[in-house]
């Protein structure tokens, strides 16, 4: 029988990278999307094809009962589910001196609040069943200091407390709880960085470029597999050097 995911944000960026890597592997997925519908519904069709199921669910994790909804109707479409990656955030950066409470509040609301929402909606399920796996992503942000992003590194710093505290509560049960940092990435995330500012940002990284999403989707495969059950409460970076 197929394995089963469930991740949010998989219409685009690293999310999308992260079904259709799980979907070849031969999971079952079910995931979240909050607006672009046509992109969502392009995804289903392509990997389809490919024996396994899949479905997207419009949902946004900011709010409990959207999220909610999200999880109940991925379970009843996947049946069991054995892996949640956390994935879907958003970014709203200015320096703290310029930042409005909606800046503020939107990225706490959906990166911070938003893993809540949905992990406290399937935790209960992964105890009872002692079953599943859980990856968050989080960023390098969540370990070092970006000027002109105090909301999305303290969303980002918190769900990395917030894993090491559910691995050890999940622990006792088999359930690993595990995050990935990327560093930058190249995404719609990152399009929207300004051309100047991309040629500084490459040159302060190692290897000289930024990840691909593809990169990301592969070290989440390896971290969601039955190879990595003994892992839990890490936060794995993978950034070309930039915070070495
Ligand atoms: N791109 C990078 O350089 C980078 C670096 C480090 C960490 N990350 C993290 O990786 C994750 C994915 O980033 P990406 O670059 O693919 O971003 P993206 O903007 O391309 O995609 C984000 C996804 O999240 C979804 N989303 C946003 N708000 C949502 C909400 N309220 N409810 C449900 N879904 C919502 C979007 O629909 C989209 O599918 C994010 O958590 C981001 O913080 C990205």
């Amino acid at each position: 029988m197929n394995r089963k995911a469930i991740v949010t944000g998989g219409s685009r960026g690293i999310g999308a990278a992260i079904v259709e890597t799980l979907a070849n592997e031969g999971y079952d997925v079910a995931f979240s999307y909050v607006s672009n519908k046509d992109k969502a519904d392009a995804i289903v069709s392509a990997l389809s094809s490919k024996g396994v199921k899949i479905a997207a669910f419009q949902a946004d994790i900011a709010s409990f009962e959207s999220a909610q909804a999200f999880i109940n109707n991925a379970k009843e479409f996947l049946g069991d589910v054995d892996v949640l990656v956390n994935n879907a955030g958003i970014t709203r950066d200015k320096t703290l001196f310029m930042m409005q409470p909606e800046e503020w509040n939107a990225v706490i609301n959906t990166n911070l609040t938003g893993y809540f929402n949905v992990t406290r909606n399937i935790v209960g399920y992964f105890l009872k069943n002692k079953r599943g796996c859980v990856v968050n992503i989080t960023s390098v942000s969540g370990l070092v200091g970006i000027a002109g992003q105090t909301n999305y590194c303290a969303s980002k710093a918190g769900i990395i407390g917030f894993t090491r505290a559910l691995a050890k509560e999940a622990a006792r049960a088999g359930i690993p709880v595990n995050c990935v940092a990327p560093g930058f990435v190249d995404t719609e995330m990152t399009q929207a960085i300004p051309e100047k500012h991309l040629d500084e940002i490459n040159k302060m990284i190692p290897m000289r470029r930024m990840g691909k999403a593809q990169e990301i989707a592969d070290l989440v495969s390896f971290l969601v597999s039955e190879k990595a059950k003994y892992i839990t409460g890490q936060v794995f970076t993978i950034d070309g050097g930039l915070t070495i």
